[in-house]
């Protein structure tokens, strides 16, 4: 009897020493889009010190969407927001009640993390028909987010279900530095009691990028880079590409190089937050004991097939996304080509903190296995997929009248960057054959194949080329991917 007693409190010490041992923080940056790259100390202090993803994509290229991926690890057909508006189910009462309860800060909630948000949500987060800035979404102990699309000041804040105004104050209101701020308060109120988990997601680089009063001269001779797809025609590609004027108008490409070197003034202050976020993580000496996740929800494009600013396109400039991590038994200084999906995010950080994985309904899968081997078994997925419903309007935009209805975002120089047809689904593979397959929903079905080993920058669609029983293949593992759920995902075949 003495035994038993004496093994149970040894054992029940011992369980509490090791979850003890183990309180791992995470911390989870993202800014809002990327452009191609991280600035110099994001770099050294993630990349460097942990693993850079070089094939990090998301599942779909548009801000609610794929933001709505992040939280709930679940392709688009499977979280039904379509678009960034409420009847597109983005932030919509239906997600609220539907998807929102299974996103993964419930699941760590449960496992006993404090939970904390900061910076830009859902785009129609905080919108009267969204349930206003009342509506806190389940799993948040702390709260602190943006009402509506990315802004750097004049903003509203739902601090914990209450409106907070902001002006703009660089000291006071610039809010990719207030995301910082609130963080290290936060970071006091909340260790060492518990584990912890931090999103902080800044405006930076989305438009209208208000660059810091310091960074406003920064990079005053870079311009977007003149790659591969600069200014080509889209000449062989679905009806959308080929409608911009090419070459390209000099207004555009001043608008798009000013774009671009604004996009980069903005991530300095990101650079900073990194760096001030680490400083800290290794002043209270739990850096070693941190997992640091920077990623986006999407890519973008200047310049690229024309097309002067924005994403929404299947190409790899607007589907692929940074992703750096560091943290325990993640080795310094890997580059890992593993194809990582956004909606692997989530299943990733609950992995870490130890949830029971076939006990959560999502479509991604970890990635620890690939970063971290020592502490995970695991295998690569073989493919995967891209989808996107386009947005429209069904009147026509007044100051492009040639275009008729049914485009979007015509800005600049009437080159609409979406259209209701610009919907498809596309199949990606990367480790046998560098491949991709898309399928329009448009009048034509219009079709597009890349050989991205041949042709990285995606100038020649293949489709009238290539072995059609290569096109079977790729339109079955289509169909299978389009109507996947949870397993029947990652299993493909
Ligand atoms: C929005 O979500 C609800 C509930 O999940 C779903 O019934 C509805 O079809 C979705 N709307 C769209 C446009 O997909
Ligand atoms: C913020 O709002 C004030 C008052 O409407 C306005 O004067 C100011 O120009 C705005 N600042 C920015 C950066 O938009
Ligand atoms: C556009 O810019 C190019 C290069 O700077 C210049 O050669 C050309 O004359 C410009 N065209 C117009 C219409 O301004
Ligand atoms: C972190 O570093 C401290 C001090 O060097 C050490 O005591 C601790 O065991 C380390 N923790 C981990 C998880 O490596
Ligand atoms: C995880 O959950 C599944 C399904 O409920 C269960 O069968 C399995 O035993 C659990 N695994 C562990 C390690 O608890
Ligand atoms: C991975 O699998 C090998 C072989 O089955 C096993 O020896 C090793 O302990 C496993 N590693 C982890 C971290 O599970
Ligand atoms: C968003 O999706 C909804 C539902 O499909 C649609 O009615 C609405 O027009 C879409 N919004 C835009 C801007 O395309
Ligand atoms: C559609 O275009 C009209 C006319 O330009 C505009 O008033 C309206 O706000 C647009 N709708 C959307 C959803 O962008
Ligand atoms: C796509 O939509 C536009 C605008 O409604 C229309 O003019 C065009 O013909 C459509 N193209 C295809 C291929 O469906
Ligand atoms: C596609 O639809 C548009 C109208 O939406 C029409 O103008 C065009 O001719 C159609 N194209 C084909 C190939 O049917
Ligand atoms: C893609 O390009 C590579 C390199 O040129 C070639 O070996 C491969 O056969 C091509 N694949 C297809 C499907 O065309």
């Amino acid at each position: 009897l003495n035994l038993s007693i004496y093994l149970s409190i040894y054992i029940y010490i011992y369980i509490y020493i090791y979850i003890y041992i183990y309180i791992y923080i995470y911390i989870y940056i993202y800014t809002h889009t990327h452009t191609h790259t991280p600035m110099k100390k994001t770099k050294e202090l993630i990349g460097d010190a942990g693993v850079t993803f070089s094939n990090a994509f998301t599942a779909t290229p548009l801000c609610c969407p794929s933001r709505s991926s992040i939280l709930t690890g679940k392709y688009p057909h499977n979280h039904l927001v379509r678009n960034n508006s409420i009847s597109g189910n983005c932030s919509s009462t239906a997600w609220q009640k539907e998807a929102e309860p299974f996103a993964f800060p419930v699941y760590l909630n449960k496992m006993r993390y404090q939970t904390f948000y900061g910076g830009k949500y859902l785009n129609q987060y905080g919108s009267k028909d969204a349930g206003g800035v009342g509506h806190v979404p389940p799993g948040w102990d702390q709260w602190h987010a943006l009402v509506g699309n990315s802004k750097y000041y004049n903003y509203t804040l739902s601090v914990n279900g209450k409106e907070e105004n902001h002006g703009d104050n660089y000291e006071k209101d610039y809010l990719t530095d207030l995301a910082l701020k609130i963080y290290l308060t936060c970071i006091l109120i909340l260790y060492p009691n518990h584990p912890f988990f931090m999103m902080l997601c800044p405006p930076s680089p989305h438009s209208p990028w208000t660059a810091a009063p310091q960074y406003q001269q920064s990079f005053s001779d870079v311009k977007a880079p003149r790659d591969g797809s600069f200014n080509m025609p889209g000449k062989d590609k679905h009806w959308l590409l080929r409608q911009p004027a090419n070459p390209m108008p000099n207004s555009s490409i001043e608008y798009l190089d000013n774009a671009y070197r604004r996009r980069w003034q903005t991530l300095l202050s990101v650079d900073d937050m990194v760096e001030q976020l680490i400083k800290k993580l290794d002043s209270i000496k739990e850096l070693n004991n941190t997992y640091i996740f920077y990623t986006s929800d999407h890519g973008y494009h200047t310049g690229q097939f024309s097309l002067p600013i924005d994403k929404r396109q299947l190409y790899e400039f607007d589907i692929r996304i940074p992703l750096l991590v560091r943290g325990p038994g993640i080795k310094p200084k890997q580059a890992l080509q593993s194809p990582v999906l956004n909606i692997d995010l989530s299943m990733t950080i609950l992995d870490i903190a130890g949830v029971n994985l076939s006990t959560v309904n999502m479509d991604g899968q970890s990635f620890l296995p690939q970063m971290a081997p020592s502490l995970r078994n695991g295998t690569e997925r073989p493919f995967f997929l891209i989808e996107y419903t386009g947005e429209g309007n069904s009147s026509e935009d007044p100051s492009c009248p040639k275009l008729g209805p049914g485009l979007a975002e015509c800005f600049p120089d009437c080159v609409c960057e979406d259209a209701f047809n610009n919907t498809y689904a596309c199949v990606r593979t990367l480790k046998d054959a560098n491949l991709q397959y898309c399928e329009f929903a448009d009048n034509e079905s219009f079709v597009e194949v890349y050989n991205l080993t041949s042709d990285p920058h995606q100038l020649e669609n293949i489709v009238k080329k290539v072995d059609p029983a290569l096109l079977q293949i790729m339109n079955q593992r289509l169909i299978k991917l389009e109507s996947c759920t949870g397993d029947s995902c990652r299993n493909v075949k």
